[in-house]
């Protein structure tokens, strides 16, 4: 059973042995028991206090105890920025969902890329899904190219990380920070979707007029509290560097650290605590109403990435086509469904499946929902076990060669839009 403490981007301090942190100094010239000290910088050691991230890991051994690092062949499927593999298409994109692995599989080697944009480790998102059956053995993954947000969609995964073991099950959320090493369990098989974000770390959307609550509250996101593994054992570290994956190994386990503190740290959270606003009069507002975290570019206001759900609501607007109107946006949309349906589409977008719709091509409803919601009785209607969400970014998502050549791609998704009727003018 894990224990966490609560808020977004508090300043934490634990340890899982008494007296090992460090009081009223970082790096004491003796550290407790011998522990080395180590900074852990997520921004620039000069970013602004409200923007800066960085935690103090007290350990076993340095991280820089390691052997040279070589190039690493799993992973076949995973991709970073450019992408630039295939030309961007304007079509509208969907996939059935990744099927699970055959074979054994484990969540760095069963990750598969569909797009991105961007620069990688520096601007843009990576967006991939994991499909594995079995855990990381003696083996951990270290990311420096981005932060990983992680939503599960079939099966929990266990994820221990350097600061400490978070459970993560389908309608929770994971995040983890920047070049935070962490390997995976699972028990069974398990898929889930992956936002690899390049650039600002995910915080939390400001509220304006909705005031001083809503939306994700920050007490409701869970970080971990202090735990480690004292084992000998040789252990494979992979990481991802500038998009590509070296290999190295360590005889011991790299989740040795002791003690911490600091406001860079993993966290879970629970969709389904998510307080989800909308109207109580009528039309529909902008998807952005449900966005969880927000990667914030230079450009204020416009995201890097949006992390965006659809949970169960109320649906009470009047005189008001309720679903999601057509429309074009300068912002692009990558779709996954955790459970249930969505409201815009009668079919074809199943949970562990995914659609993409890039800058300004036309979407929204299908035939038939649209059919469907305009005749609709108006009562007060409440949309019940579903989660969708969306990856919303403000640069076109390349999809990878393997998302457009896999059989996974619906080739008639263009058809739930064909057969509107022409409207009638009066004569
Ligand atoms: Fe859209």
């Amino acid at each position: 059973m894990t224990e966490y403490v609560t808020g977004f981007g508090n300043h934490f301090s634990t340890e899982a042995v008494p007296g090992a942190l460090p009081i009223g100094r970082n790096s004491p010239q003796q550290v407790p028991f011998g522990l080395y000290a180590e900074q852990l910088s997520g921004t620039a050691f000069t970013a602004p206090r409200a923007e800066n991230r960085r935690s103090w890991l007290y350990r076993l051994r340095p991280t820089a105890n390691h052997p040279p690092l070589k190039p690493y062949d799993g992973a076949p499927l995973l991709r970073s920025a450019p992408f630039d593999e295939v030309p961007p298409s304007p079509n509208r994109l969907r996939w059935d969902p990744l099927p699970l692995p055959e074979k054994p599989t484990d969540f760095l080697d069963g990750l598969t890329s569909y797009g991105g944009n961007g620069q990688v480790g520096e601007q843009g998102i990576g967006i991939h899904l994991y499909a594995a059956n079995r855990s990381m053995a003696h083996r951990a993954f270290q990311n420096a190219d981005g932060e990983l947000l992680i939503v599960p969609q079939q099966g929990a995964l266990r994820i221990v990380t350097e600061l400490g073991v978070l459970d993560v099950a389908p309608l929770q959320i994971a995040l983890i920070p920047r070049g935070l090493r962490f390997r995976v369990e699972v028990d069974g098989p398990t898929r889930g979707y992956v936002c690899e974000n390049y650039g600002h770390p995910f915080r939390l959307p400001d509220l304006g007029p909705i005031g001083s609550n809503g939306l994700a509250n920050p007490r409701d996101f869970e970080t971990p509290v202090a735990a480690f593994e004292d084992e000998d054992v040789a252990t494979e570290i992979v990481q991802k560097f500038s998009g590509a994956l070296w290999t190295t190994m360590i005889d011991h386990s790299p989740f040795d650290v002791v003690a911490w503190h600091g406001n860079l740290a993993p966290c879970r959270y629970d969709l389904t605590r998510f307080n989800t606003i909308n109207t109580v009069s009528f039309d529909h507002p902008d998807p952005s109403i449900f966005t969880v975290l927000t990667s914030p570019s230079e450009t204020p206001g416009t995201a890097n990435c949006d992390f965006v759900i659809f949970p169960p609501r109320w649906m009470v607007a009047e005189q008001t086509f309720r679903p999601p109107w057509f429309h074009r946006n300068v912002m692009s949309e990558y779709m996954g469904l955790i459970t249930g349906a969505y409201d815009a589409k009668a079919g074809g977008f199943a949970p562990g499946g995914a659609s993409l719709h890039n800058r300004m091509s036309g979407h929204g409803p299908d035939r038939a929902s649209y059919e469907q919601a305009i005749a609709a009785d108006l009562k007060p209607h409440k949309i019940e076990d579903t989660m969708a969400f969306m990856f919303e970014s403000s640069r076109v998502i390349r999809p990878t060669r393997w998302a457009t050549e896999t059989p996974l791609a619906q080739l008639d998704y263009d058809d739930c839009w064909a057969g509107f009727t022409k409207a009638r003018l009066p004569e």
